[in-house]
């Protein structure tokens, strides 16, 4: 239907009859001539159709925005003084001979030749139309630039793709489940998998040595803006492999990825044990580009009488912990009372700090509504250990230790930002070394990965000592987002079934649920490990987006729907019949109480 694409003809077609397809983006009539700007994925071309073409002009004349058509003309060089050099298109343009109009347009619901901010639920209620515009066109575009990157990548390497069911029992990933009901088998259902992750391990025991697949996972978690119910893993699987050869290979990966698609040269990958990112940063997934860290003042302030910091600083689960931000000392109050909300939204009580005007003045020269509290010894103890000097504030978190890390570490990350003190660009990192489980509030123990991933001690021990035992999992990191998580597996089933008695899944419930893992690992179960990219997070951080939802041609809402499918949606009474299901919706009674169908 057509020889080049609009954002494909420059200076080299001058004098060539081309014919274009696209849509009208933009017409102007410019008193007895019409410009058409004609837009398809790859960018817009200049059209003139003037009066000598009757018909064609005629055609034009009638053409809105968003009409679908095609033209055939001639390249001519744009007249000197207008050109366009900021258009790829910007030197020529086509002197149209004969217009199509392929497809009429209604009114789009929002412009597409002019910047106007849209509420994003507009945009996805007619997403089709808002992935006509650029930057959402190059953003899918990139996406796939990158999975075929990663696809060659990993093909090269020896790795085979494999697809592995969506029709599925649980695979417990943290998260609460999509469930499909069963039509033949009457009250069982099926769930939608949270990651391939069983059937990766059952593809080693099998022998495939290495698995990738680019492979959809169901969530349903609440969700923000870098998590969604439906999101996309780059998962990878190996055989006969340590934690060494599998983080250097999916290193090598991302570094030659950044390399190849962006030009980045990433840094080296600094590996950090996961407790000592809490300390220095208050998160697991700490951004390095921002250089401030936590320190530990509870030793210095266990002895004051002010309760605030002496509380947890006496207590074994408590954390008393200061943030010196170099040249702070210029916040304002009313810059100190925002973050002071904002650290409550983690739970903060409060956020004492000591603003630093003259050292050589003693405690004098510090400014604080707690120096008072503390006493002068202490604070200037405080202020030794943290080096602060003159011009510089610093910040305290005194609480349970999870509050004042995900507190400080959060407050660490808006100062960061707010103070433009990013170092770089780009900060990819380890964090290894993570404990195996973590307390639940009722004392209970729960996997930090998954209850799939080995232990770094034997069975005995981890017996022994389950709370403090580490782990052999590994996540990557960039720019303090958690990029991808993986781990060298438990291949035996003794050491399977301790995990398991740990969390608290008996011997019975362990047989009903992961019966063919128990199986699989008793009939040769290779070494094995690996781990899952998102996605939808690499693509995000490539391209700047703020939210995930930008890099998904289709997203859900944050309430987990699709404004433009209006998907979920109801079903018809015979289809429930099917299924076996009988809803229970509270529906008005006469009498004006609610009560629910189907109540026994
Ligand atoms: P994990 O649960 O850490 O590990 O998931 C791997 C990566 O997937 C991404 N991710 C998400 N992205 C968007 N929306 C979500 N709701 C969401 N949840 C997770 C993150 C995360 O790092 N089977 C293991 C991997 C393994 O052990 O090999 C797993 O799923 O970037
Ligand atoms: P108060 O005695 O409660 O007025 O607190 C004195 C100072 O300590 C104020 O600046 C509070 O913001 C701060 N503060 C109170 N609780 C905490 C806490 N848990 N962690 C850090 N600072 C706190």
């Amino acid at each position: 239907m057509r020889s080049h694409y609009c954002g494909g003809i420059n200076e080299s077609h001058i004098d060539q009859e081309v014919t274009l397809c696209g849509w009208v983006h933009r017409r102007r009539d410019h008193g007895g001539v019409i410009f058409l700007d004609l837009r398809d994925r790859d960018g817009i071309s200049q059209v003139v159709v003037d009066p000598d073409t009757a018909e064609s002009f005629a055609l034009a004349e009638k053409v809105r925005s968003e009409y679908v058509v095609k033209i055939t003309g001639l390249v001519r060089r744009r007249p000197a003084g207008t050109e366009n050099s900021n258009m790829a298109t910007g030197q020529v343009e086509m002197l149209g001979k004969k217009v199509t109009i392929l497809n009429a347009a209604a009114t789009p619901p929002f412009p597409l030749d002019e910047h106007v901010d849209v509420g994003e639920d507009v945009r996805l209620r007619y997403r089709f139309i808002d992935l006509r515009r650029p930057e959402m066109l190059n953003r899918l575009r990139f996406r796939s630039r990158v999975t075929s990157y990663i696809r060659n990548y990993l093909d090269s390497n020896g790795f085979m793709d494999v697809e592995t069911p969506i029709l599925t029992r649980a695979t417990p990933e943290g998260a609460r489940d999509y469930l499909v009901p069963s039509r033949t088998q009457e009250g069982s259902f099926f769930a939608l998998p949270q990651s391939p992750q069983l059937f990766k391990q059952m593809l080693m025991v099998s022998g495939v040595d290495r698995y990738y697949q680019i492979a959809k996972c169901f969530r349903d978690e609440d969700l923000r803006a870098d998590r969604q119910p439906e999101f996309t893993q780059v998962d990878i699987e190996a055989s006969f492999i340590n934690e060494e050869d599998l983080m250097s290979l999916n290193e090598d990966m991302i570094r030659a990825l950044f390399k190849d698609v962006m030009n980045v040269e990433l840094p080296a990958f600094p590996r950090m044990p996961y407790s000592e990112a809490l300390d220095r940063f208050g998160s697991d997934k700490p951004d390095l580009r921002i250089p401030l860290e936590l320190q530990d003042v509870g030793d210095l302030v266990a002895g004051v009488d002010f309760k605030v910091f002496a509380g947890p600083a006496n207590d074994a689960k408590g954390r008393v912990a200061a943030l010196r931000v170099p040249k702070g000392g210029d916040l304002s109050r009313k810059q100190i009372d925002e973050y002071t909300k904002f650290v409550s939204i983690y739970g903060a009580r409060g956020l004492a700090y000591i603003k630093v005007n003259d050292l050589a003045k003693g405690v004098e020269g510090l400014q604080s509504p707690i120096v008072k509290f503390l006493g002068s010894d202490v604070a200037m103890a405080i202020i030794e250990r943290t080096k602060a000097e003159d011009g510089d504030i610093v910040f305290f978190g005194a609480d349970k230790t999870s509050v004042v890390n995900e507190a400080l570490g959060a407050l660490r990350i808006r100062v960061g930002h707010d103070l433009k003190m990013l170092t770089c660009d780009w900060a990819p990192m380890w964090v290894i070394d993570f404990p195996m489980f973590e307390e639940l509030p009722d004392g209970g123990l729960t996997a930090i990965h998954h209850p799939f991933t080995a232990p770094s001690c034997s069975a005995e021990e981890l017996a022994a000592s389950p709370a403090t035992a580490l782990s052999r999992a590994y996540d990557m990191v960039l720019n303090g987002t958690e990029l991808g998580g993986g781990s060298i597996r438990i291949h035996s089933d003794q050491m399977q079934q301790e995990v398991f008695r740990i969390l608290g899944i008996g011997e019975e419930e362990s047989r009903a649920k992961f019966g063919f893992l128990l199986d699989a690992l008793k009939y040769g179960c290779p070494p094995h490990g690996g781990l899952a990219f998102g996605l939808d997070r690499l693509i995000m951080l490539m391209t700047g987006s703020s939210s995930i939802r930008d890099v998904i041609a289709f997203p859900k809402t944050q309430s987990a729907t699709c404004l433009m499918t209006q998907a979920p949606g109801e079903v018809d009474e015979k289809q429930l019949r099917e299924l076996h299901i009988r809803l229970r919706k509270p529906v008005k009674a006469v009498d004006g109480n609610t009560s629910d169908i189907g109540k026994e």
